[in-house]
């Protein structure tokens, strides 16, 4: 992509450090991105991602954080980062003719869902899919959220930022009393310990081959591909409605959920409208 290879590296130390940038530029060698800047602890990733947008920073920088103390998800809700224990990172994406722009915002949400999906299975072996719009689910249980963030001068989209969350370790794991769906570690799923940055490599590596091809129809496929339960009745939550049940037929372009009501009708969502859940888990 006619990208400058970064010059430099930062860290961030706030405290202790435990994670080692020299080793994690090694395993990320070669990977087409913008600089990378690593921090010991921080409030979120996407925040400091923000602050890289505003001071005029590169596509495709990136923000990795040992622990974050004020991680959040989807929907306001907190994302639990304990240090040594997980991924956290965000990646600033500048709005950029024929790749990413107001119309295809919605996709970035696909590509970091999709960038984990396919890696886990080509570095890895391990079988993830992605639950509609925003997790990766491995053995039916959730390994990563995705977090897309947008900033705005009026109506000027000035940058995206991609957060992604992974369970490398169980530490990594909440309280399973506050969860509204399970989740896993990938050290559980290959029951045996993984380096981190092994983990952010393969997921960037990928994300950075498919970002190109964003707005393609072989990316829409490729996303869609890895939807879990495709042709499978779910239940659908919908903000101040009854739950009901649909069956997941694919993906519009603009990245909505097509299903089919158990009328036969087809019903689209978009990102944000609905939540998801096997029939046989509700
Ligand atoms: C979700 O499942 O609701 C999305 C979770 C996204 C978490 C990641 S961790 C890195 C980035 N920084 C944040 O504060 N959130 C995202």
């Amino acid at each position: 992509m006619g990208r400058e290879p970064p010059s430099h590296f930062s860290l961030t130390p706030q405290r202790v450090c435990l994670m080692d940038p020299k080793r994690w530029e090694r395993a990320l060698a070669g990977i087409d991105l913008g600089p990378r800047h690593y921090y010991q602890q921080v409030g979120s990733t996407n925040d400091i991602a923000e602050q890289k947008i505003n001071q005029g920073s590169p596509d495709l920088t990136v923000i990795i954080a040992d622990e974050q103390v004020a991680g959040r998800g989807r929907q306001g809700r907190m994302w639990h980062t304990p240090p040594d224990a997980a991924l956290a990172f965000s990646v600033v994406i500048l709005p950029q003719a024929g790749i990413v722009h107001k119309g295809n915002l919605s996709r970035l949400t696909g590509l970091g869902a999709l960038a984990v999906a396919q890696a886990l299975q080509d570095s890895f072996s391990i079988r993830a899919c992605i639950k509609w719009p925003n997790d990766v689910l491995v053995e039916d249980k959730k390994a990563c959220g995705v977090l897309v963030e947008s900033i705005w001068k009026g109506d000027q989209l000035q940058g995206a930022i991609l957060g992604m969350g992974i369970n490398i370790n169980p530490r990594a794991l909440p309280d399973p009393d506050g969860l509204r769906f399970p989740a896993i570690s990938l050290e559980e799923a290959v029951d045996q310990a993984l380096a981190r940055e092994d983990v952010l490599a393969a997921v960037l590596k990928t994300m950075v081959d498919w970002y190109p091809r964003l707005d393609s129809d072989a990316f829409l496929q490729a996303w869609e591909d890895r939807l879990c339960w495709r042709g499978q009745d779910v239940i659908l939550s919908v903000a101040d409605a009854p739950q009901c049940q649909g069956r997941i037929l694919g993906l519009d372009p603009d990245g909505s959920l097509r299903l089919s009501d158990p009328s036969g009708k087809v019903v689209s969502f978009q990102i944000g409208e609905i939540q998801l859940r096997p029939v046989d888990r509700s």
